[in-house]
């Protein structure tokens, strides 16, 4: 009799047991994949049971630990923001008046504001107060719905500063109880004193990449490839330093012109090629070829009032999978809203809110490399929001407003 009892509890003993939900699963590669009067199970941060509720093991609730009763709510799996820059000090709106006037990014950027400016306030900040001033953020963020966030190092610019962004994204995620990916960013901008040495500061960078790996603080590899930022054969010396400590890499590829680089980071077999205004056809084959994810970055695009649009079609045409993220900064993108990015992402790029929703999910989570979240599946994390709405394409619909009831991650109720 008491075997029986623990077997029982072995079966469907679930940690948290979430019913009277209307799932939007994501399984398959089209559609919402929505379950009405669904159930989630999950044990120890994993999810064991995905469906309907009447398809439930007889026991459950009675074995559960927690029963949640999610009382009608929409259920999506976790959102995943897999570009962001939200570790800085400071602001810039005097650019963004600078800008309403008439100056371009570009322009600000090459007399000595832009990037260079954030990382002045960045580098006179301590940890404690950059972390004071990003969690704010970043927990936006999260009560908007991320439950995994990618934040980049880049307004640093020296080893010590780097790693003091890094170590503070790595602050954040245990502060807010959701999951960070570190990206390493050093080759984002030219420091002031290395002006005129560019290959210089890129042999800097590579010295500095396995220290910060050694730590614990490296996830992927990122890098600025403009004619503002860094050159081809820059941005290939950066990833051959992470190619040797076998990292990822991804790349801020044809944001303000065709600079070849989306064909680039295909090469290296990379996670992601981000922004892509530019990218040319045979950038848009090289990434199809090396299953390279374009990452959409709409904040940023709204921002500087670009006219560009990404390839989409050539994208869709070849299977690219899109993925949509905030690239919150200081500059181009101010954006503390997931949701917001993905309206943005329907509105100037015309994609559909389902589209927008996997961009943000089941994309995202392999623009970051992640195979263990993304959408609600048996075996996957309990990472999921509750969301107070009639139908999944208001995620996308509503500008704003606060439609979250819940956000868990691996299970557990972070807000
Ligand atoms: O993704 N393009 C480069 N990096 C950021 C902007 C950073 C900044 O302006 O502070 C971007 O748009
Ligand atoms: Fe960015």
């Amino acid at each position: 009799m008491e075997a029986a009892v623990t077997e029982a509890a072995g079966s469907t003993g679930w940690d948290g047991l979430l019913v009277n939900a209307r799932l939007v699963t994501l399984a398959g590669d089209a559609g919402y994949g929505a379950i009405e009067d669904g159930a989630l199970g999950w044990r120890d941060g994993v999810l064991e049971y995905v469906g309907p509720a009447q398809a439930l093991p007889a026991d459950a609730r009675a074995q559960a630990a927690d029963v949640i009763d999610a009382g009608g709510d929409w259920v999506t799996p976790g959102l995943i923001d897999c570009h962001t820059h939200a570790v800085f000090a400071g602001d810039r709106a005097g650019e963004f008046e600078q800008r309403l006037q008439g100056a371009s990014y570009e322009e600000i950027a090459r007399n000595g504001g832009g990037i260079v400016s954030t990382v002045r306030a960045t580098r006179e900040a301590g940890e404690d107060e950059l972390l004071a001033q990003s969690l704010p953020r970043a927990r936006t963020l999260r009560d908007d719905g991320v439950t995994t966030l990618e934040i980049k190092s880049g307004y640093g610019l020296d080893f010590e500063n780097e790693r003091k962004m890094l170590r503070v994204a790595r602050r954040i995620g245990e502060a807010l109880g959701i999951g960070v990916r570190t990206t390493f960013l050093g080759a984002h901008a030219l420091p002031p004193e290395y002006a005129g040495r560019a290959d210089d500061y890129i042999a800097a960078v590579c010295e500095w990449l396995p220290a910060l790996h050694r730590e614990g603080l490296v996830d992927a590899v990122d890098a600025f490839c403009e004619r503002i930022g860094f050159s081809l054969v820059q941005t290939r010396r950066v990833f051959e330093a992470a190619r040797a400590l076998g990292l990822p890499v991804k790349l801020h590829a044809d944001q303000l012109s065709d600079g070849e680089g989306a064909a680039l980071v295909a090469e290296f077999g990379g996670l992601s090629a981000d922004h892509v205004e530019y990218t040319s056809p045979a950038g848009v084959a090289a990434m199809a070829k090396a299953g390279t994810v374009a990452v959409l970055l709409p904040g940023a695009f709204h921002v500087l009032r670009e006219t560009k649009l990404p390839p989409l079609e050539e994208f869709r045409g070849h299977g690219v999978p899109m993925a949509v993220a905030t690239d919150c900064n200081p500059g181009t993108s101010p954006l503390q809203s997931l949701r917001l990015a993905m309206s943005l992402a329907c509105t100037h790029f015309r994609l559909t809110p389902e589209e927008a929703l996997r961009g943000a999910t089941v994309h995202a989570a392999r623009a970051l490399g992640l195979h263990d979240r993304g959408r609600l599946r048996p075996g996957q994390r309990a990472d999921f929001v509750r969301w107070r709405i009639g139908q999944p394409a208001q995620l996308a619909y509503w500008l704003g407003g606060d439609l979250v009831t819940a956000v868990h991650v691996g299970g557990q109720a972070v807000r």
